[in-house]
């Protein structure tokens, strides 16, 4: 356990060695943490669990830390396993009929996680709250941002929020505040959390930050459910979700393109030409050997996705499948965007790139370009004339 304000702990998780999330959908390069609470009180609450795999080492820390005999109510924010996924040991341990607070969906999560008719589970909806005697825990519900039943719980003594995922890294540090790291990496971790978790959420985001803002709440503390504590400038990450849950460009282009051989790059490389001559910044990635979750974060932060690919058996290479996938899962708003590719006899790809981008809400600037076999020096003239386009294209965007 931690102090991390008067009688109120961190009793988490730092799981340094974690290096995918969400099976290997996610990279975590920087590890992270599973963050549990507890807030003392006359009552005695505890605020999330950790994931399974770690409910013997988090059971222990109970124990020394306040004795799970002496807690009083459990709220459940989120309970996807890396949360709730040790509410089950938790149970065992702790007073028979021990209240537990979720949202509606909240509930039904955990009766089909766990398969309980008997325990005391409390449906609270935003505004409700609970007390511990001295103080009081109020519930501001999040639905779908990220899950279903995802809610925060504040305590208005204190005026700590315990946000869960919201406002999350996945980081892991020594230190529990975002004043004893690293700004830039804390930021990097913040804002890749956010483009590949929060990101097919940012309208509902948009909207809840009005509502969070308007509710005017004391706030002290950001406590999320990974990484770091926000303690300096608390509400900095808010501002923060306020950019990013809009349709968020830094301005660059990104070109990312799988191939065959020399062809395809080449005419990445001719089209990257075409955006320097206008000015325009980018950066060119091979998918087939980056690291799809921070090429994502790239993609958010992008202004202009230009996606190459050579034919392969009439379609794209399997890691432009993967990445035109998670465009379109990303919902991703405000981007323009643009195919091309090389081939030798059928040339599918650039058009089916193109018509996924479209399907994707991706603004296309340019008609799909591609060049046969070896790129004439005319064909690399034309793809210079298309990265400048693009380039003028994505001024336009932003004026
Ligand atoms: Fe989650
Ligand atoms: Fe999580």
């Amino acid at each position: 356990m931690h102090e991390i304000a008067k009688n109120i702990y961190w009793n988490g998780i730092k799981h340094w060695t974690l290096r995918n999330f969400h099976g290997r959908e996610l990279s975590t390069h920087r590890a992270s943490t599973y963050n549990a609470y507890i807030v003392r009180d006359e009552k005695t609450a505890l605020i999330d669990t950790v994931w399974d795999p770690f409910a013997d080492e988090f059971a222990a820390s109970l124990e020394a830390g306040v004795g799970a005999k002496n807690i009083d109510l459990i709220v459940i924010n989120h309970n996807e396993p890396d949360h709730g996924g040790s509410l089950g040991r938790v149970m065992e341990l702790v007073p028979e009929g021990t209240p537990i607070y979720c949202s509606k969906n909240g509930a039904e999560s955990i009766r089909k996680y766990f398969h309980r008719d008997d325990w005391n589970i409390n449906v609270v909806k935003t505004g409700d709250s609970v007390s511990l005697g001295g103080r009081e825990l109020t519930f501001v519900e999040m639905r779908l941002i990220h899950w279903p039943d995802s809610m925060m719980t504040f305590d208005s003594g204190a005026g700590v929020l315990f946000s869960n995922d919201a406002f999350g890294q996945h980081y892991c540090a020594s230190g529990f505040f975002n004043d004893e790291v690293d700004e830039c990496e804390l930021y990097q971790e913040a804002i890749k959390y956010f483009a590949n978790i929060l990101a097919p959420y940012a309208p509902l985001i948009e909207k809840k930050l009005d509502e969070i803002t308007a509710l005017g709440l004391p706030v002290k503390l950001i406590a999320p459910s990974h990484g770091v504590i926000w303690r300096r400038d608390p509400l900095q990450i808010v501002g923060k979700y306020a950019e990013w849950a809009k349709a968020y460009s830094e301005g660059f282009a990104v070109i990312a393109y799988d191939c065959l051989y020399n062809a395809t790059p080449a005419m990445a490389a001719a089209i990257a030409q075409g955006l320097a001559n206008r000015g325009a910044a980018y950066k060119i990635f091979n998918t087939g050997g980056t690291d799809m979750s921070d090429l994502m974060t790239d993609m958010f932060c992008a202004r202009g996705i230009i996606v190459g690919s050579s034919t392969v058996n009439n379609t794209v290479h399997r890691s432009i499948a993967g990445l035109l996938d998670d465009i379109r899962g990303h919902r991703l708003r405000g981007k323009i965007g643009a195919a091309f590719g090389s081939y030798g006899w059928s040339g599918e790809a650039p058009r089916l790139i193109s018509e996924h981008l479209k399907g994707s809400g991706i603004e296309v600037a340019e008609e799909p370009l591609r060049a046969q076999y070896a790129p004439t020096p005319d064909d690399l003239r034309k793809c210079v004339e298309f990265g400048e386009r693009f380039a003028e294209a994505m001024a336009a965007k932003r004026a």
